[in-house]
C-alpha cells in the first residue's frame, strides 16, 4: 500500500517534528468523549472494527481464547491456525477453507446495538467513514450506507476464479459451498478454485482501502475504535494516521496489542498512550462494545433512540427470517461466542443468536 506508511512519514511522526500536541478533551476518559461530541466539536468521526462487535450476534472472533475461532480449528488438522486465510495453502488445499466457509456462510444475522450505533452516527451526520475487518456484512444488515463502509479484509459478496480472474456472484457459490462441494471455475480449459473476495493473508486489500485511507484519516476528528485486537496489519497501524490532536477512543474486552515498547508498537501500533503521563487523546473503555455504545448514547442523550433503531432493526429482520422459514430456509443456533461476549440479553434488547445456516434442507 502506497501513501503514508513509507519510514519517514512514522519516522518524523515519532520524532514529533511539527507544533506541541494539544489536549481537545476536558478529561481523558469517557465524559471527556462525551463533552467534546456534544460541542459539536467533531463532524468527521472514523469507526475501525473487528470481529468482537459481532460476538454478541453469536459469531465467534479470532483469537479470543476457548471460543475464539483460532482455538477451535482442530477438526480442520491445519499446519497452523492461520492457515485457514492462507493464500498459499488455500491453492494447496482449499477443503479447510471450503469446509469453514459453509458453516460461516452469511446468511440473515442479526447485527448488534455496536452495528446500528454507527449507522446512527451516519444518520446524525458525524460519520466520516466505517472501517470493517469483518467479512459478516452485518453493517450492510443494519442498514448502513455502502458508501460509509470500507470492507477492509473484503467480503463474501463476490469471488473469483483464482487462474484465470472470472468474477462469480455469491449467488453461483453458494450453492456449491453449502453443499460441500469445492468452487471450480466453470471455463473448461481453466477449472480453477473460486475464491471467495475475502482477503486472505498474502493478498492484496480493495483498492476501496487504500483510497479511502489516503482521503479520510487526515480529515478525521475523533477515532473510535471497537472490537479489535489490533493485530493485523495494515489495519491495525491506520490509529496511526489521524492527525495529531485527534482523540482516539478504544472499545475492547482487553487492552490488547496497543502498549509496550517494541519497534513494531512504536511504528504500527498506533502509539496509544492510555496510562502515560504524557496522555493528551487516548480513552480506552473496558468492556463490551454494546455496553460501550449504550453507556456512551446514555451520556450523550441518545440512549432511547439507539434503543429504538436497534428495536426497528431487529424486527425488520424478523420479517425478512420468517419469509426465509416459510421458503424453507433452516435455522439454527451459532454456539459459542455469545455465552462469553454478549449482552444482548440483558438490558437492552433480546438476545436472539438465530441464524440461517444452511438452505434448503
Ligand atoms: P480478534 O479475534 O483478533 O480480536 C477481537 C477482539 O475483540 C479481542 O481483543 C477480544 O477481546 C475483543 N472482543 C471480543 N468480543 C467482544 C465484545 N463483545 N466486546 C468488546 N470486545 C470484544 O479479531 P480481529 O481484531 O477482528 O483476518 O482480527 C483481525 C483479523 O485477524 C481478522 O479480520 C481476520 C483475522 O485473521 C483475516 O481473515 C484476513
Ligand atoms: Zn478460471
Amino acid at each position: 500500500m502506497k501513501g503514508p506508511d513509507s519510514l519517514l512519514y512514522e519516522v518524523k511522526k515519532k520524532l514529533d517534528i511539527g507544533p506541541p500536541p494539544v489536549q481537545l478533551l476536558d478529561t481523558l476518559d469517557l465524559d471527556g468523549i462525551v463533552n467534546f461530541i456534544k460541542a459539536g466539536k467533531c463532524k468527521n468521526i472514523i469507526t475501525m472494527v473487528g470481529a468482537g462487535i459481532s460476538t454478541s450476534a453469536g459469531i465467534p472472533d479470532f483469537r479470543s481464547p476457548v471460543t475464539g475461532l483460532y482455538d477451535n480449528l482442530e477438526k480442520y488438522h491445519l499446519p497452523y491456525p492461520e492457515a485457514m486465510f492462507d493464500l498459499e495453502y488455500f491453492q494447496k488445499n482449499p477443503e479447510p477453507f471450503f469446509s469453514l466457509a459453509k458453516e460461516i456462510w452469511p446468511g440473515i444475522f442479526k447485527p448488534t446495538p455496536c452495528h446500528y450505533f454507527i449507522k446512527m452516527l451516519h444518520n446524525k451526520g458525524l460519520l466520516l467513514r466505517h472501517y470493517t475487518q469483518n467479512i459478516d456484512t452485518l453493517e450492510i444488515q443494519s442498514g448502513l450506507d455502502p458508501e460509509k463502509l470500507v470492507e477492509a479484509h473484503g467480503s463474501f459478496r463476490t469471488a473469483h476464479c483464482l487462474v484465470c480472474k472470472k468474477e462469480y456472484s455469491k449467488e453461483v457459490m453458494e450453492d456449491k459451498v453449502l453443499a460441500g462441494v469445492i468452487p471450480r471455475c466453470e471455463i473448461p480449459e481453466c477449472n480453477g478454485i473460486i475464491k471467495p473476495d475475502i482477503v486472505f493473508f498474502g493478498d492484496t486489500l480493495p483498492k476501496k482501502f487504500a483510497e479511502c485511507v489516503e482521503e479520510d484519516f487526515g480529515k478525521c476528528d475523533l477515532l473510535i475504535i471497537m472490537g479489535t485486537s489490533l493485530v493485523v496489519q495494515p489495519f491495525a497501524s491506520l490509529s496511526h494516521r489521524v492527525p495529531t490532536n485527534t482523540p482516539r477512543l478504544y472499545i475492547n474486552l482487553e487492552k490488547t496489542g496497543t502498549e509496550g515498547v517494541s519497534f513494531s508498537f512504536i511504528f504500527f501500533k498506533g502509539g496509544f498512550k492510555f496510562n502515560d503521563k504524557d496522555n493528551y487523546r487516548d480513552v480506552f473503555w473496558q468492556g463490551t462494545c454494546d455496553e460501550g455504545c449504550f453507556t456512551l448514547t446514555e451520556k450523550l442523550g441518545w440512549k432511547e433512540e439507539l434503543t429504538r433503531v436497534v428495536k426497528e432493526g431487529h424486527a425488520k429482520i424478523y420479517k425478512e427470517m420468517s419469509l426465509l422459514k416459510s421458503k424453507n430456509v433452516r435455522f439454527q443456533k451459532v454456539k459459542g461466542a455469545e455465552n462469553r461476549r454478549g449482552n444482548l440479553g440483558k438490558t437492552h434488547t433480546d438476545s436472539g443468536t438465530t441464524t440461517p445456516k444452511s438452505k434448503g434442507k
